[in-house]
């Protein structure tokens, strides 16, 4: 059942689905009034033409369950059995093929129980807060280095002078790459996770695979070169590791090497981009935040995590018949948990459409609910962490200078550009 048009708007319906929509900024207000008049309702999708070396793609979409509140989105995540991730994968985008649909089966993402239990064991045995927490001091020393470059200069770029910096440089020590080389790292994610952005992939089903190809050549290299000669870093654990009698196959390696490339790169460069940009605009927060000093810095990451909601949204598709906050779904349907309406929804987070740093219970999403909970939350707050405590004394002093220019893409909340001029 799709929710009736508002005839009364006088602005053209907003395309959730489309790409497009995203480049002036998340649609709070379509994602309000859908919240307002039912917990799930109807998207439709325009089909869109890709470009591929076999000439364009007409991707026509099936259409989907938008789920805005924030009730529905725990209900949906809390129950994979009806919810799948693995039936069609967790992104918008269909897999166009049988193929393609097995290829990204492989990606912890994308699995449900049992595999999805099985690997997830072993990678969070490897992955946890305490080995997260070993990396604290180089963290800071990124952070650090980084951002006293930037302020060394008077004009500087927040999204490619810093925010992409320090993950990448985190990424680089995490995944066993040396730091020269972290340029492929910021390649690889921008046509993965950019590849609706005509910078980045434009859509292009090929660039698309040519750039899982390289990583997994990369990342096979540095399996074997650990599996050789084993150091004490996290990357020989994972190469390594054996929980319950199971190690991961090279593949599964390589496939969550892979996963953590994207989903330890992008996020968290858009988090502290979104971040800078919060605090930027909120000078009166920024200042209490300073004044409040250290103490005050958690429960302000965890309030930034949700306002900038770096990851918009993740799919499942249901396994049968069902029913979700009232409305019936059908078998193969597409369901769409909006994190980023949720974490706006009023009625589980009092003042939602307000930045409060000091706000605690802060109940928001964006690092998911349920199995699939993100594996790398503690490295994403300890990033925006370290940022936050090396920029702070500086921010008052940093205004934006020039337009910001965001990243088209239905998928993350990213910017791709935003000069700042640091004043004397
Ligand atoms: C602000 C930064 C981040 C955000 C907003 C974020 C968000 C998310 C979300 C929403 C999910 C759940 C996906 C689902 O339910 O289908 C997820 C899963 C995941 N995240 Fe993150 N993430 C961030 C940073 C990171 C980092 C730094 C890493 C690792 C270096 C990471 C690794 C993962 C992995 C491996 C999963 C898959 C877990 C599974 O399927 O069991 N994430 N993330």
């Amino acid at each position: 059942m799709a929710i009736a048009p508002d005839r009364t708007a006088r602005a053209a319906p907003v395309q959730l689905a489309d790409p497009a929509t995203y480049r002036v900024g998340v649609p709070h207000a379509e994602f309000a009034r859908r919240r307002r008049e039912a917990p799930v309702s109807w998207v439709a999708e325009q089909p869109r033409v890709r470009p591929s070396s076999a000439g364009p793609i007409v991707d026509s979409g099936s259409g989907y369950w938008a789920v805005t509140t924030h009730a529905a989105v725990v209900a949906a995540s809390r129950e994979p059995g009806t919810f799948s991730s693995g039936r069609r994968g967790a992104f918008l985008n269909d897999p166009r093929t049988k193929a393609d649909l097995e290829f990204v089966r492989q990606l912890l993402i994308n699995m449900d129980a049992p595999e999805h239990t099985a690997v997830r064991r072993v990678v969070s045995a490897v992955f946890t807060p305490r080995a997260v927490g070993r990396l604290r001091d180089q963290v800071t020393d990124h952070a650090r280095t980084v951002i006293r470059g930037c302020l060394e200069k008077d004009r500087f770029d927040v999204v490619t002078d810093l925010a992409a910096e320090v993950p990448l440089l985190v990424l680089a020590d995490l995944l066993g790459i040396p730091r020269a080389d972290r340029h492929l790292l910021y390649g690889w994610s921008n046509r993965l996770v950019g590849f609706d952005d005509p910078e980045y992939g434009g859509g292009d089903v090929e660039a698309y695979r040519q750039a899982f190809a390289e990583a997994f050549q990369y990342a096979l290299r540095v399996a074997e070169e650990r599996r050789r000669a084993p150091r004490d870093d996290l990357v020989t654990r994972l190469a390594t590791a054996e929980v319950a009698g199971r190690r991961l196959s090279d593949r599964e390696f390589c496939q969550f090497w892979l996963l953590l490339v994207v989903a330890g790169n992008e996020t968290t460069r858009h988090l502290i981009s979104g971040s800078v940009q919060a605090l930027v605009e909120h000078p009166g927060e920024r200042d209490r935040l300073h004044a409040a000093g250290q103490d005050a810095l958690p429960t302000a990451v965890e309030e930034l995590v949700r306002w900038v909601t770096p990851i918009m949204q993740f799919r499942r598709t249901a396994t049968g018949d069902t029913e979700l906050a009232g409305q019936p779904i059908a078998e193969g349907d597409k369901v769409v948990l909006y994190y980023a309406s949720a974490n706006r929804d009023g009625h589980a987070i009092p003042g939602a459409d307000r930045l409060d740093l000091a706000r605690d219970p802060n109940p928001h999403l964006s690092f998911g609910i349920g199995p699939h909970f993100c594996l790398g939350a503690h490295l994403a707050r300890l990033e925006l962490s370290a940022v936050l405590t090396e920029l702070l004394p500086h921010l008052p002093a940093v205004e934006l200078d020039g337009p910001q220019v965001r990243l088209e893409s239905n998928f993350v909340n990213g910017i791709k550009s935003m000069p700042v001029r640091v004043r004397a």
